[in-house]
């Protein structure tokens, strides 16, 4: 395995993943804590992650001498690198020129950490963001990289098996990083490259029953994949003491709260409490049109309806949730500075620290595509894996204007047209997320002979990777002509179709 020494970088798990790609088993540990973990077991490599501090201020973070005393391969990267050059005896300075973003490398000698990726003489791509740089070579190094603001951008001393870059291997705008890491750990730290998914399953189900040991845990499941997947993976590690809550606020699909219970307590027999509290939020969203206003009594509410429930369950210590890598790293930003709220998400994960109970997070190292492979190992049905992203506040905020039964009856009802005929068409998983949209517009229409006047219905499909940006779904006009005429015939309270043919930026993927 490999010891990840996190610094405090935004992209620190980004290292885990490229490890764990490798098929490595890794562990982060914060840098104050990694004596102690090094004197307890020693891992085949040590990677030093990035961080914002400067090495030549005092009070910042050092590398303890034990990682190097461990006498196993190091990989610095970025303040990495510069601290372990800090503690090996050369020089970092603050840099005459700072380096951000896309940077050119230039492969000056041949090392054992760019075997099998980079040729002595090769320029290649890589990222930078660094202001300090390193002036001076500990004893046994030498540059094997060089960059325009980096004169050690690379460096290495083979026979100890130290290496350092200033650049991040661990991003994708480092198109070879990830093969750097992967010689790191494999051919260098001489790790075998057989982790998987399974294995991930097993340790965790292994620190999940030493951190709960005989408590109670309940978890908030939502339909989603997250809290799906972190539910099963929690039973399989103790059972019955864990008792999923779920919140049915009536926001949901057509038959999706069924599903779910028929999933989790009818299939897999997990304890399972159905809160329908559908006419709390009703009334609560009462003559509610604003977004934002939609958004904050939803979360309220739940929140509030979780706490009831979870009381009910007196001995309940811990809390599971599905908190996904990205959810930390946009909480840690979200702090770091000024950046408008466009939308306030309310996320059915998200629940409040002062519900005193300890976390449990098994997802918190994944990424969504991990979370996914890791749901088919545990024999999740593909129709939960494969899910397109649902928002927390459900079909609250895709009713623009108020909400009511009715018209949440007339959305569910077209929802489900468009998404039979998007299966039906097989363009389900190449799409990101596809709904439809009720419109708090009546307008003309004529059926047989007579005058309709009813609301209209925008379909909206997106592809992204990330719901970060998205384009809309190009469609067939065969598949949008047959979509539109269902949705009108069969759904009573529509008459009129619309496709959203809008990007984001500048547009949002929902309606609210
Ligand atoms: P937007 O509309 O901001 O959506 O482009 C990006 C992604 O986030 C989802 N979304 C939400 N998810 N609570 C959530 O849990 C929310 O309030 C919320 N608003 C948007 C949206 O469905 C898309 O996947």
């Amino acid at each position: 395995w490999v010891l990840i020494v996190d610094f405090g970088s935004q992209v620190t798990q980004l290292i885990a993943r490229r490890v764990r790609e490798a098929g490595v088993y890794s562990e982060i540990v914060p840098f104050d804590k990694a004596e102690a973990v090094l004197a307890a077991a020693t891992p085949k490599a040590i990677i030093l992650s990035g961080g914002p501090a400067s090495v030549h201020e005092t009070g910042t973070p050092r590398a303890p001498d034990a990682i190097f005393a461990a006498g196993v391969p190091v990989l610095g990267i970025c303040y990495g690198e510069q601290a372990m050059v800090a503690a090996l005896g050369g020089q970092v300075e603050a840099g005459h020129e700072r380096e951000f973003g896309r940077a050119e490398l230039e492969v000056v000698a041949d090392t054992a950490l760019f075997d099998g990726v980079f040729a002595e003489g090769e320029r290649a791509q890589v990222w930078m963001s660094h202001g300090d740089r390193v002036t001076a070579l500990p004893d046994g190094f030498r540059a094997v990289g060089v960059s325009t603001g980096a004169p050690f951008a690379a460096i290495a001393d083979d026979t100890r098996k130290l290496y350092g870059v200033q650049f991040h291997p661990e991003v994708v705008h480092t198109p070879k990083g990830a093969a750097i890491i992967e010689t790191f750990v494999r051919k260098i730290g001489g790790c075998h490259g057989d982790w998987s998914m399974a294995q991930f399953r097993e340790a965790e189900v292994q620190r999940i029953r030493s951190q709960v040991g005989s408590g109670r845990v309940v978890c908030g499941l939502s339909g989603g994949v997250d809290s799906s997947v972190a539910a099963l993976l929690i039973h399989e590690a103790i059972g019955d003491q864990l008792t999923c809550i779920f919140v049915d606020h009536g926001l949901l699909r057509k038959d999706e709260a069924k599903q779910v219970v028929e999933l989790f307590r009818g299939h897999y027999n997990i304890p399972l409490v159905h809160v329908d509290a559908s006419e709390r939020f009703l009334r609560a969203l009462d003559g509610i049109s604003d977004p934002e206003a939609k958004r904050k009594i939803i979360g309220r509410l739940f929140i509030e309806v979780f706490e009831e429930e979870s009381e009910k369950l007196e001995d309940a210590q811990f809390l599971a949730q599905g908190t996904l890598y990205p959810d930390v790293i946009e909480s840690v930003s979200a702090t770091g500075g000024p950046s408008v709220t466009i939308k306030s998400h309310h996320n059915v994960g998200g629940l409040p620290e002062t519900m005193k109970l300890k976390l449990v997070e098994p997802l918190r190292m994944l990424f969504k595509d991990e979370v996914r492979e890791l749901g088919r190992e545990l024999g999740l049905p593909e129709t939960f894996v494969g899910r397109h992203p649902f928002p927390g506040p459900g079909l609250a905020i895709r009713i623009p204007g108020e909400i009511t039964q009715e018209k949440l009856e007339i959305l569910r009802a077209a929802d489900a047209i468009y998404l039979e005929e998007i299966r039906n068409a097989g363009l389900y998983d190449t799409i990101w997320q596809a709904f439809a949209v009720l419109l708090p517009v009546r307008t003309v229409g004529v059926m047989g002979d007579a005058r309709t006047y009813d609301f209209v219905c925008a379909l909206r499909a997106v592809t992204s990777t990330d719901g970060m940006t998205a384009d809309y779904f190009d469609f067939s006009h065969d598949f949008l002509g047959r979509t539109a005429t269902r949705i009108i015939n069969e759904v009573r309270g529509i008459n009129r179709v619309v496709y959203d043919i809008t990007s984001k930026p500048p547009g949002t993927i929902e309606w609210e």
